[in-house]
């Protein structure tokens, strides 16, 4: 008996001091900057804890670094009041604004008192405010994530703030007594989106044919408002604290009011306590200083990893702040200066229509050039027909273009003042392809206009560019100009390759046939494949093509060949199949054949395959013209081999049963995720099971565990151990 005391105490310590190492290293990781560990020697201690929580799960608690990634909201996420309402801030666009600004906080503390000014970045985020309640043992817990909502009312989004590793689960004692906070409080900031992450997310939309985010802010908010943790825990969403209120308690402030003398002192405090606070903040005298700050502000933002739109002064006194109170919607103790907007107004002169890889034609603004957000921006797609509708745009329109970081350009809206009469022309969509007069279609339930001619001269560009690229089969040297040139096109009519799309001008003009030059040579190449058949003395007969280039460019042909089958697979073109889709096809398939022979119900089956792609994939290689293809590429050496995705680690060397219903996830999915991360899944329980992962219903598999003494999860238990 007194062995088994110790071995539970032991585990019982060991499970905290897991924990608060982790703690400790997430902070250093995700907020301090000034990680310690390697990811594989957190994935180390992170398992060790997963392990121990399984053998003792009556010790889980929601603060367990373990436990971010739980169970979905299951009726949509809860209403609740705030505190105190969720304010915004009242906007100053010049020095002179914020004077008057100064002028009237000084006026609204009768002049006497010497006022500070705290000066913070605005992030460009959406607000969110965390209430945290006392632990059992002198710490603090995240209880809830709230959403601004309307002000008074937001969403109980906890589910999905939790994911956020800058958001702490759990303060020490130690952490709060260092920070001077006490265990309940309410602390208000911003959810951002960094650029890299937003960039990413942009790139998975485009592949997966679906409209890019506008900006990291959209992206921030529809994020933080999507039913699956598991998705938000991805996008690598960051917390930014900025504000601190009291949530009541003996000897407090009351509920909603401030905690601490000035906002200084509770930024330094939230720092303490581990949040991450903007380091970008200063505490200034004059309104000298403010400019200064502002135009140190503007010189960073740039360079800063997540976007801001301008700078927030707060009085610094707290007690200065509740003299100076509220007016309608914003406090009086505070303004965000505005940075002028990456926004500028320009002519659009014109429509030009692209036609790219999949045949889908694509209404390009040929734009007056205009300076914005650092470059000159003169082209601008319009994505599709609805865009245009939505937009209600015209030829001869001025419209506003935004572009922020390094964000795409985008037509917002069509501006109409007395110095910006509307335009008159209206956007006709041709009928027909601008490139090889092919009849376009419009597929029932899309919103593009496609050319449907897989022999297309434009579709084979793109086709061909999209092979050759650097994520594809990485053909160095096979980019925009030689492919065009290996489509007979001259350099000088390369040259003239931006122009190549037809106008609406042309589209209107009868006479012109097409806008694009009809190439002066013969095409060495006809469809893909036939990359493969060039020779030395066919590069040779090309423009700025030399003896050392013609045979490097043959190297890289030829190193092609041996690229996996998922790459061969995106190479193809498939609509619908990004990298993510061929990846999955190539793992589950493991040959160019067996995909073949597919048929559209086990092509269904594949994870992340949904009805739409199985039925393009399966379309795709019936297709005579595509079987061909793949043979041709076959016969000049391509070897489509599988290589399997790396396999992740995680659960190595541990037996899974699936019981149940699952909350989220089918059982396939739940095996496709083990298998995945190293993991096995066997049909029955036994003692060498490591875990028995139970949903509704289980039954008798679910008892053997429990005789076994065999570890059971829920999905939220087998999900953090995927993390
Ligand atoms: S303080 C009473 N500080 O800007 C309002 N807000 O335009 C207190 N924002 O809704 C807000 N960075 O979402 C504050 N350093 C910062 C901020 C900030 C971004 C956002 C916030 C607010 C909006 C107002």
């Amino acid at each position: 008996m007194a062995t088994d005391h110790t071995t539970q105490m032991s585990a019982e310590a060991k499970i905290e001091a897991l924990r608060e190492e982790l703690r400790h290293h997430e902070y250093l990781y995700y907020v301090a900057d000034a990680p310690e560990w390697t990811d594989a020697q957190y994935d180390k201690r992170m398992n060790e804890l997963k392990a121990l929580e399984a053998e003792h799960p009556e010790w889980i608690t929601p603060d367990s670094p373990t436990q971010r990634v739980g169970g979905k909201p299951k009726d949509g996420f809860a209403k609740v009041e705030h505190s105190r309402p969720m304010l915004s801030l009242d906007n100053a666009y010049n020095e002179d604004e914020l004077r008057a600004w100064a002028d009237r906080v000084a006026g609204g503390l009768a002049g006497s008192d010497k006022v500070r000014y705290e000066c913070e970045l605005k992030l460009d985020g959406l607000s969110m405010a965390l209430q945290y309640v006392a632990g059992k043992g002198g710490e603090a817990v995240l209880r809830s994530g709230i959403t601004r909502g309307d002000g008074t009312t937001g969403e109980d989004v906890t589910s999905n703030v939790r994911t956020i590793r800058s958001v702490p689960l759990h303060i020490s004692a130690a952490k709060l007594k260092a920070a001077g906070l006490p265990q309940q409080f309410e602390v208000r900031g911003e959810v951002v989106l960094p650029q890299k992450a937003f960039a990413k997310m942009n790139e998975e939309r485009i592949a997966q044919g679906l409209a890019p985010a506008v900006n990291p802010r959209n992206a921030a908010a529809g994020t933080i408002r999507t039913l699956e943790p598991n998705i938000v825990a991805q996008r690598r969403l960051e917390f930014f604290a900025y504000f601190l209120l009291s949530a009541g308690g003996e000897g407090k402030p009351a509920v909603g009011e401030f905690l601490l003398d000035t906002q200084s002192a509770a930024i330094e405090a939230l720092g303490k306590a581990g949040f991450l606070v903007n380091s970008n903040t200063r505490t200034v005298d004059t309104i000298e200083e403010v400019m200064a700050f502002i135009a140190d502000g503007e010189a960073k933002r740039d360079g800063l990893p997540y976007e801001i739109d301008g700078i927030v002064m707060k009085v610094d006194s707290t007690l200065q702040q509740r003299r100076l109170g509220f007016t309608g919607k914003a406090p009086r103790w505070a303004i965000a200066y505005k940075f002028p907007a990456r926004a500028a107004i320009t002519k659009l002169d014109d429509v030009l229509f692209q036609v790219g890889r999949t045949g889908k034609v694509t209404p390009v603004a040929a734009l007056a050039p205009v300076f914005v957000g650092g470059t000159t921006v003169s082209r601008c797609t319009l994505h599709n027909p609805d865009e245009i509708t939505r937009l209600g745009v015209k030829i001869g329109d001025y419209v506003s273009v935004e572009r922020g970081g390094d964000v795409i350009p985008k037509i917002t809206e069509v501006i109409e003042d007395k110095d910006h009469p509307r335009g008159t022309q209206e956007i006709v969509f041709p009928d027909a392809c601008p490139r090889c007069g092919e009849a376009l279609v419009r597929e029932p339930g899309e919103v593009d206009l496609r050319c449907v001619n897989v022999s297309c001269p434009a579709r084979l560009e793109e086709e061909l560019r999209h092979f050759a690229s650097r994520g594809v089969m990485n053909i160095e040297g096979l980019g925009e100009s030689l492919v065009a040139q290996l489509l007979g096109h001259t350099l000088a009519e390369v040259e003239a390759i931006e122009g190549e799309e037809v106008s609406v001008e042309a589209v209107k003009d009868a006479d012109c046939e097409t806008a694009t030059a009809e190439p002066t040579r013969a095409a060495l190449v006809h469809s893909i494949a036939d990359i493969y058949k060039l020779t030395k003395s066919d590069l040779l007969t090309l423009e700025r093509i030399g003896e050392k280039t013609a045979e490097s460019l043959l190297e890289q042909i030829e190193r092609s060949k041996k690229m996996p089958l998922n790459r061969v697979l995106l190479g193809l073109g498939i609509r619908h199949v990004g990298e993510r889709t061929a990846q999955a096809l190539a793992d589950e398939f493991g040959s160019i054949d067996a995909l073949i022979a597919a048929t559209e119900e086990e092509l269904t089956r594949v994870n992340d395959i949904g009805p739409k792609v199985a039925a393009t994939v399966r379309e795709f290689f019936t297709n005579d013209r595509n079987l061909a293809l793949v043979e041709r590429l076959r016969g000049y050496g391509l070897t489509f081999t599988a290589k399997k995705r790396e396999r992740g680690t995680k659960l190595e060397g541990m037996t899974f049963v699936l019981t149940g219903t699952l909350p989220t996830l089918t059982r396939d999915e739940a095996k496709e995720k083990i298998e995945s991360a190293g993991g096995k899944v066997s049909g029955s329980v036994s003692k060498k099971t490591s875990y028995v992962v139970a949903g509704e219903e289980a039954g008798s598999k679910l008892e053997k565990a429990q005789q076994l003494g065999v570890a059971v999860l829920d999905e939220a238990g087998l999900l953090t151990m995927l993390v």
